[in-house]
């Protein structure tokens, strides 16, 4: 199946996930000007009437950048919305990107109908993201245009399935857009997911350390300093087994080798405890390629260098 135009053409197959608190416009905004898809959850903004400001800075500064430069426009970005029943700002936020016609919506959390079609409505596309074939197949039946397969090792809440079994499964009976969440932070990464059959690499943490995030510096150099050995899986802070940075639970008074479980019916994203983010950082296992922190424009470059490079050597090969 085509890809639909707004996906098609990316200049690097790429999508900057959605990080809570962490993504704002001047994050998405330099994301999507380095040519990859910029996205941030719309419960990020707070108050919910400040969605209608970031989605203005985003919309104008993207189309004078793109009058400034026809021949290397910026891709297009995206909004994340929880579709979870605790959201209370649901309706809100999707009149706001109604209004603004966001051109890519990506749900979490629960696939739901009346949310699709009103993101076909004005001529948007819904990606869905799963962590099991069971949700990609109740998603696509729901409506969403197109599948975030969340591997293990992503981070945030992250599944367990390893990238090669969901992709697999996946594309047995879907053709349609896929993208690959989990630990992708390089570009040779990138053009694997690419070969496994995903048509788009996922990547949040990298992005976590430039300095266009909404991030400590503290965070961010955990990110540097860190590899998949300072990666915890645990449901203890929001009821979804998520993946944490160790030293920041550790910082918290905790022992991250020895976390109880959680209740699930503690989870809550509506009033989510925005402390347990702040302070709990989330983090996935692809942090070891990760050296320094640079602007966007410069990790995107890095990609792309590489991303070339490994297609180069395969094709040589
Ligand atoms: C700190 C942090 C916050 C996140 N917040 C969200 C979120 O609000 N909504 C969402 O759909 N995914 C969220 N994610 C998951 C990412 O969008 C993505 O699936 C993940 O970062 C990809 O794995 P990687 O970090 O290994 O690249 C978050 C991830 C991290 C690390």
């Amino acid at each position: 199946m085509a890809l639909p135009a707004v996906l098609a053409n990316l200049p690097l197959p790429i999508i900057g996930s959605p990080l809570f608190i962490i993504s704002h416009p001047k994050l998405v905004i330099a994301q999507c000007q380095a040519g990859i898809v910029g996205s941030m959850p719309a419960l990020n903004a707070r108050p919910a009437s400040q969605l209608e400001d970031w989605l203005a800075e985003i919309t104008e500064t993207l189309a004078a950048y793109d009058a400034a430069h026809p021949d290397a426009p910026s891709a297009p970005f995206a909004v994340n919305q929880i579709v979870h029943r605790s959201n209370d700002r649901l309706e809100q936020d999707m009149a706001v990107c109604a209004r603004y016609r966001v051109p890519i919506v990506i749900t979490s959390l629960g696939a739901r109908t009346d949310v699709n079609d009103a993101v076909h409505g004005w001529g948007g596309v819904v990606l869905h993201d799963i962590i099991n074939d069971a949700f990609a197949r109740k998603a696509i039946d729901k409506g969403a245009d197109g599948l975030i397969a969340v591997a293990a090792g992503a981070g945030g809440h992250a599944g367990v399935k390893s990238p090669f079994a969901l992709i697999q499964e996946i594309r047995q009976w879907f053709d349609g857009p896929v993208a690959l969440s989990g630990s992708i932070a390089t570009g040779g990464a990138v053009l694997a997911a690419q070969a496994m059959g995903a048509d788009f690499a996922y990547i949040g943490s990298a992005f976590i350390a430039t300095d266009e995030a909404r991030a400590s510096e503290a965070y961010k150099q955990c990110i540097v300093d860190s590899s998949s050995d300072d990666i915890v899986y645990s449901s203890l802070f929001t009821g979804v087994h998520g993946n944490y940075l160790k030293p920041s639970i550790r910082a918290a008074g905790l022992d991250p080798d020895h976390l109880p479980d959680s209740d699930p019916s503690a989870m809550n994203f509506g009033a989510v405890d925005a402390k347990a983010w702040k302070d709990i950082w989330g983090c996935g296992q692809g942090i070891g390629a990760i050296d320094a922190i640079v602007p966007v424009a410069e990790r995107v470059a890095r990609l792309r260098r590489e991303y070339l490079a490994a297609r180069a050597r395969l094709c040589a090969a």
